[in-house]
């Protein structure tokens, strides 16, 4: 049900008692007698907000929800979506950083079907941004961008101006956002096929200080490993093991170094050694990082000998296939570095089937098992 309402802009806010009557004017000036909503989403702040809204609630088409149970700038977003009774939906941030004038060619492009996702953008021809932004915020933004890149072909993904059809959000349970980066959830999460974007020029706000700190950057790096699994599953999965694998051939590299020179134990008694705190390393990284949305509940030491189980066979296919490919084939035999770098793909190849499917296994699986539980108790 739309209610014959085309747009519903919904607004983030916290603590923007002063700008309220101003956005509210800019959106009015920009939409003319457009059929459209503006939903405030505050979280409490307290401040005059709503006595604000409802001011000016007779002049312009506004109303506020106040959350008092959670806060955040992603949830609000999601909690106003779903308020939503518009065709379409705008998200746009109070402090008039965000000019309201280009919601009309947002939508423009969304009604003809140029686009399914539209992103007010910094980065393309005919977008700008105040020019004092310093060199390392600079860095960082670009940084920030390029790592998201490949899950979402937009130039300025972090933009919290954006919009689409109401109908194409995402269900919310789809959506975890970590942080504030609740644009590119959407984008990602809900498949959205044909994003543009559309120049804006990006208004510092005139108080108050950025959220982008360090913890921030470090939620959003782990939003970015959520999202990339959820677009490639198997290969974030393995980049994730390969690299987990790159620093555990480190600690390996390490104690057979340490256990000849400090302990003067022999090479190959070394080697031996040196083995175990890499596997449980490996263990360790692969638990927490590559594996960390599978289930965990069957006992760390069961874990920890699975997966040492499942490293040395994979070791002896390593160094098997070596020992295999140099005797037999005569390519190898010439250039016994490739049969190296051959064996060592097998060998990891065949721990990361053996962790995905035997070590650490998934959720679901677990739970089928789960729900078939009570059936046989009952008997
Ligand atoms: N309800 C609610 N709860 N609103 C919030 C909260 C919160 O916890 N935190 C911030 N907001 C609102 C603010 O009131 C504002 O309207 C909007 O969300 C953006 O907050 P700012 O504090 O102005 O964010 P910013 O300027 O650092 O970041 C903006 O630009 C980034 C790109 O440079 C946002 O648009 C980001 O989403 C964007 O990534
Ligand atoms: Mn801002």
């Amino acid at each position: 049900m739309s209610d014959g309402l085309a747009l519903s802009v919904v607004i983030p806010t916290y603590k923007e008692v002063l700008n309220i009557p101003h956005i509210s004017k800019a959106i009015a000036d920009a939409l003319g007698d457009l059929n459209y909503e503006v939903i405030f989403v505050d979280d409490n702040s307290a401040d005059g907000s709503v006595e604000a809204v409802s001011k000016i609630s007779h002049q312009y088409p506004v109303r506020i929800c106040v959350r008092t149970e959670e806060r955040g700038l992603s949830t609000a977003v999601i909690h106003g979506i779903e308020q939503a009774r518009g065709d379409y939906v705008v998200v746009m941030d109070a402090d008039l950083s965000h000019p309201a004038t280009a919601i009309n060619e947002m939508l423009r492009k969304l009604k003809a079907n140029e686009a399914d996702f539209v992103v007010g953008s910094r980065y393309v021809e005919g977008g700008s941004f105040d020019e004092d932004w310093g060199f390392f915020r600079l860095l960082n933004s670009k940084i920030a961008t390029w790592l998201a890149l490949p899950i979402c072909h937009v130039k300025d993904p972090m933009s919290g101006f954006f919009g689409f059809k109401r109908s194409n959000m995402p269900a919310t349970h789809m959506l975890s956002p970590l942080g504030y980066k609740i644009g590119l959830e959407i984008m990602v999460k809900g498949r959205f096929s044909a994003p543009a974007e559309v120049p804006i020029h990006f208004v510092d706000r005139e108080h108050g200080e950025s959220k982008l700190d360090f913890k921030e950057q470090i939620l959003y790096l782990r939003h970015l490993r959520r999202l990339y699994k959820f677009k490639f599953p198997t290969a974030s999965e393995f980049l994730q093991f390969g690299l987990v694998g790159g620093t555990g051939f480190l600690v390996d590299s390490f104690f057979y170094w340490a256990l000849q020179v400090f302990f003067g134990l022999e090479h190959t008694t070394a080697r031996m050694i040196s083995f175990w705190p890499a596997v449980t390393w490996n263990w360790f990284w692969n638990r927490t990082l590559t594996f960390s949305d599978r289930n965990q509940s069957g006992g760390k030491l069961k874990q920890w000998m699975g997966f040492a189980t499942s490293s040395i066979f994979g070791f002896i296919i390593n160094v098997g296939s070596y020992h295999m490919l140099t005797d037999y084939v005569p390519f190898f035999t010439e250039t016994p570095y490739l049969a190296l770098v051959a064996g060592v793909l097998l060998g990891m190849g065949f721990n990361f089937m053996a962790a995905r499917i035997f070590v650490f296994r998934k959720l679901d699986e677990e739970m089928e098992k789960e729900t078939e539980r009570p059936d046989s108790e009952s008997k």
